[in-house]
């Protein structure tokens, strides 16, 4: 870390527990997937979210799935890797005191996870879950930095009150970023190098290694504040971003105009 980083963040808080022994699992090759089951079915909000998932409109099953090794064996793996980092994550998001601007800043991120997936489908399709997932996190930082910072939450209500980009603000009274801080996060929780790397540039995509994802999430964060979710003011010029991942503008369009119903669909599921 950076010293301006270390002066500032002395704690970055572990992964949740339920993450980090499903991840510790699927780290071997051989995992028991009956294994996989008893782990989460343990943790009573990860097993309604399943459940939630395996049978919501975007996965729309034939029949209904009543159980959860029937859920897991339907969604899979890797989305259901994501959902158990995603559950835990927003008991980070709502952490302590939970006001208002908390309440919006994870209502930003399940719609900015929702908006990337709608859009990395129509990118590439390998990359949906990693695109919801980081949609999902891209904020952390602030979450850390409110826990790290007395003073934090005040330049948070300020970006929220006078609607004025909380990047810049966070460098001109910090030093620091929240990206920078949501990057450390992903390393110290041993993530992928590309979450890091996509979390540190999710303000400039141009500067990431996987220009997919992180100008989807680019897309997906402006859109979700244009739309009066999030923090801070947006980026309308989208035609740069959406033109680097190869986008039609009319797709663009299309896939804004599917939002809103798969976003109701979805805040069921993480009960916002
Ligand atoms: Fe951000
Ligand atoms: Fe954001």
């Amino acid at each position: 870390m950076s010293s301006i980083l270390y002066d500032n963040i002395k704690e970055l808080p572990p992964m949740p527990q339920i993450a980090k022994m499903v991840l510790d699992l699927l780290e071997d090759p051989d995992f028991s997937f009956a294994e996989l089951v008893r782990i989460i079915s343990k943790d009573a909000n990860i097993t309604v979210a399943i459940l939630k998932l395996a049978n919501s409109a975007f996965y729309s099953p034939k029949n209904k799935i009543v159980n959860l090794t029937q859920a897991m064996s339907f969604l899979g793996v890797k989305a259901i890797k994501n959902l158990v980092i995603s559950v835990s994550t927003k008991s980070l998001f709502l952490k302590g005191r939970v006001g208002i601007v908390d309440q919006k800043l994870w209502e930003h991120s399940v719609g900015t996870a929702v908006m990337s997936r709608l859009l990395m489908l129509r990118v590439d399709k390998k990359l949906v879950e990693e695109a919801f997932l980081l949609g999902l996190i891209h904020d952390i930082g602030v979450s850390v930095m409110k826990m790290n910072l007395e003073n934090y939450e005040l330049i948070l209500q300020d970006a929220f009150n006078e609607n004025i980009d909380l990047c810049a603000l966070e460098n001109e009274r910090l030093g620091i970023n929240h990206a920078q801080v949501g990057a450390e996060l992903m390393k110290f929780w041993k993530m992928p190098e590309i979450y890091s790397d996509v979390v540190l540039n999710h303000h400039s995509p141009e500067n990431s290694a996987s220009k997919s994802l992180a100008n989807v999430l680019f897309l997906s964060n402006n859109l979700l504040k244009c739309f009066g979710i999030g923090i801070g003011s947006c980026n309308e010029e989208f035609s740069k971003y959406i033109e680097a991942i190869g986008l039609d503008e009319a797709v663009f369009e299309d896939i804004k105009g599917m939002f809103k119903e798969v976003y109701d669909a979805e805040k069921e599921i993480f009960n916002i």
